[in-house]
């Protein structure tokens, strides 16, 4: 057979067809409704002219209620590859104009497809979730199918970057794809996410609620905590996304993109200094020291609305990309709590996988003490972030700047729970805890005798400040690595930073640890 016109032609139309997704209105009513479509999503994500489509002309196998007559053009998802940033990105997109973007056989089959060359290829993967969730008309085969992804969301966890955009429906057992995932953004606008809706729970608890309660981005992003970004819509995810991945290794066998400075610089920064107030009980703000630690711009902050006492995020520190960790002393004074340990823990568990090293930067006054949290198992909670720590074997470097009382002076990457470096602030407060607390114990029939108690709480805890918790009493037992000027806290943290670039270190073979959960 020669290649004739007719068949261009009818490659074409067939083509053509297929790109116009559930029909040219549909396409129209979402733009008039400010949304993209699914191919919009991937022109988005990825450079001019790098995406490849796959499975073009995959047709679903549905045989009951007339879906045999029915064309599903790409079967309601568009799957690919293309380039972001200059490098690798395996995506794909559901299709809402086509059967609400639901998830059938083929819809299925054509997602582990992609999975499986991401993981062959070695590329993070970006999941658009679109969705009415299982195709009803599929019945089991849809839950099968959903079986199929969710397996290779596991399968691929700690393999390549798993990103997912949820910026439509994403309801029932679908929500537990993007939960699989390591990152979930999800839009303001359009997009909702829960296990059972206001109906489900209405007719099952006889309370009303509205959807925003259950299933809205800023509820998801502040309060159940399964979102990490938040977007106003889809053009702010896609940007989202872009930066995200700029700080990622394309894998688990590759570095992060690091590209630090050829010039070492030991510079000093007085503005460091400034930023610590004079009385050590007012809180300080911890995002001043995280802009003077990080390259101008180069903090990404993730899960910023949630449990805000600990802050987590990507960063660049002269060209190095870390993942940062802080306790955050103007929220709830900066004490642990069981969201910020489920936070932290996450955080620093995806940075062991992708080889990202972690910057702890310290200030906490301990494990949130209230009946709420004991009931509510902090000390499972807490233990994560213990885990977290000690199993972690991707370079460690940890600053004391002020308080680290405690459980959460280990909790939060001690020498003892494998730190690299550990640096102090001469402001630093080391001890089992806090001086008013401590006193109270150790001086009860004292104060009880005073003429001003209060006054004798104050003087005694000066002093054990001043002498029991000082940084020098850690670094006389070798428990610190230096005590420094605040001002060279930059330039410390990227000395050690480039020395422990190399490091290695084995652990005795296992299965895998069993975190807390
Ligand atoms: C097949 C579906 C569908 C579904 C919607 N459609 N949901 N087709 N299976 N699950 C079709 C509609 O018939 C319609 O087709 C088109 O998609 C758009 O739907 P609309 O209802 O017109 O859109 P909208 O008003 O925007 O409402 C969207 C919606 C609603 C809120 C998502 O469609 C809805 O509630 N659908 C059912 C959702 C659901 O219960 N899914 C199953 C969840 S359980 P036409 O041809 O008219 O354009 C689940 C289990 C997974 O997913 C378990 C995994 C472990």
């Amino acid at each position: 057979m020669t290649l004739s016109v007719e068949l261009l032609d009818d490659m074409n139309r067939r083509r053509e067809e297929i790109l116009a997704g559930g029909g040219a209105d549909k396409l129209a009513q979402r733009h008039e409704k400010g949304l993209m479509t699914a191919r919009d999503r991937l022109a988005a994500l990825f450079q001019e002219a790098t995406f490849q489509e796959m499975g073009t002309h995959v047709q679903h196998s549905a045989r009951y209620f007339g879906m045999e007559k029915k064309v599903l053009p790409a079967d309601g998802v568009v799957v690919g590859t293309g380039y972001v940033g200059g490098r690798l990105v395996s995506a794909f997109s559901q299709d809402f104009t086509v059967v609400g973007g639901s998830l059938g056989k083929m819809h299925a089959k054509k997602i582990v497809m992609l999975m499986q060359a991401a993981a062959k290829l070695g590329s993070p993967i970006v999941a658009f979730k679109d969705s009415a969730g299982a195709r009803i008309q599929e019945g089991v085969d849809a839950l099968s199918g959903y079986g199929d992804v969710f397996y290779q969301n596991v399968y691929l966890s700690g393999v390549v970057p798993q990103i997912a955009v949820v910026c439509g429906p994403c309801a029932g057992g679908a929500a537990y794809s993007p939960a699989l995932m390591d990152f979930i953004i999800m839009t303001r606008k359009n997009a909702y996410m829960f296990i059972t809706g206001p109906e489900v729970i209405k007719a099952v608890t006889g309370k009303a609620v509205t959807m925003d309660e259950v299933g809205s981005a800023d509820m998801h992003a502040s309060v159940s905590g399964n979102v990490h970004f938040l977007a106003e819509d889809d053009t702010d995810a896609v940007r989202i996304v872009h930066k995200l991945l700029s700080y990622l290794p394309s894998n688990n066998s590759e570095d992060p993109p690091h590209h630090p400075s050829p010039a070492i610089s030991l510079a000093e920064d007085d503005g460091m200094r400034a930023l610590i107030p004079d009385d050590s009980q007012k809180p300080m703000d911890v995002r001043g020291v995280i802009e003077h630690i990080v390259d101008p711009g180069e903090f990404f902050e993730v899960h910023r609305s949630f449990a805000e006492n600990l802050i987590v995020g990507f960063a660049r520190i002269e060209g190095m990309v870390v993942g940062l960790v802080a306790n955050q002393p103007a929220v709830r004074a900066g004490a642990l709590d069981m969201d910020a340990a489920d936070k932290g823990a996450r955080f620093i568990r995806f940075c062991n996988a992708f080889n990202i090293p972690l910057v702890t930067l310290v200030d906490v006054p301990g494990f949130l003490p209230g009946v709420e949290q004991e009931r509510g198992g902090i000390i499972r909670h807490g233990a994560k972030l213990l885990f977290a720590y000690a199993s972690c074997t991707v370079p460690k470097v940890t600053v004391i700047l002020r308080k680290a009382y405690g459980g959460s002076y280990l909790a939060m990457c001690s020498q003892e729970m494998g730190a690299d470096f550990v640096f102090a602030w001469p402001t630093a407060e080391i001890a089992v805890m806090g001086a008013e607390g401590a006193i109270k114990v150790l001086y009860s029939k004292e104060l009880k005798a005073a003429e001003d108690p209060k006054a004798k709480v104050r003087e005694l805890a000066a002093a054990y400040r001043a002498e029991f918790a000082s940084p020098y009493m850690s670094a006389g037992n070798g428990y610190i690595t230096d005590v420094i000027d605040p001002a060279i806290t930059r330039s410390t943290i990227a000395l050690s930073l480039r020395k422990a670039l190399t490091k290695r270190e084995l652990r005795p073979p296992k299965k895998h640890g069993n975190i807390p959960l």
